[in-house]
């Protein structure tokens, strides 16, 4: 199997876990629709830090699309889902054909993910780097911004612009606390964050200057 196919695999495998559990839960449709919309950012991002930095793009790719998989089949939505994910997809991934040493390393990539802990004995892998990356790069991402100020779109004006200003303070602890640990990872998620800084930033001023000019 070529890795197109493993991929179309994986992505079989990890939606028919996300279809059951919308089935289980309709009231969390929308939230699932999103974390398999994510998963899919974070392997385009993944695939492109992996060629940045020299990694193993194969596991990259097939661990970013795990990564989620404990919060997609809603099985955990704490700090343990990557730890969980890895226990549910180690079979899985011996049976599309992978070594018992690739699926350790897919397996220390999805359960470190979160917080860089594992509950088993590997090395600290680039690739395990990336993927954590990755995801943090979409955590900031447009939309995400986009849905949590949509809330307040009926609101009035101030309310809205509570909300950026919260959001503002989020993205600059972020810059300073989330932490990325690849040379390139560092550099994608500072232009995220920036894009999302200055559009928060533009969006507060647009408010300050909702009144007559000064003369
Ligand atoms: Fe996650
Ligand atoms: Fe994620």
């Amino acid at each position: 199997m070529n890795l197109k196919e493993k991929m179309e695999k994986v992505a079989l495998f990890a939606k028919e876990k996300r279809d059951r559990a919308i089935i289980k839960n309709p009231d969390y449709s929308a939230r699932l629709i999103y974390r398999w919309q994510h998963t899919l950012r974070v392997a385009q991002y993944g695939k492109i830090l992996a060629e940045k930095e020299g990694a193993e793009i194969e596991i990259v790719l097939i661990a970013c699309l795990l990564h989620d998989i404990a919060k997609l089949s809603d099985r955990s939505r704490d700090v343990e889902h990557g730890r969980i994910g890895a226990k549910m997809v180690r079979p899985f991934l011996k049976e599309i054909g992978y070594s018992d040493e690739d699926a350790e390393n897919i397996c220390y990539a999805i359960a470190t993910h979160v917080d860089g802990k594992s509950d088993f004995e590997h090395p600290h892998t680039l690739e395990a780097k990336i993927v954590s990356d990755a995801d943090k790069i979409d955590r900031f991402s447009n939309y995400r911004t986009t849905v949590a100020l949509g809330k307040f779109a009926n609101d009035d004006y101030e309310s809205l612009i509570l909300a950026a200003r919260k959001r503002l303070v989020r993205f600059q602890k972020a810059r300073r606390e989330i932490r990325i640990q690849t040379e390139n990872g560092r550099k994608a998620f500072d232009e995220q964050i920036s894009l999302q800084v200055v559009y928060m930033e533009r969006l507060i001023a647009d408010y300050e200057i909702s009144v007559l000019p000064k003369i």
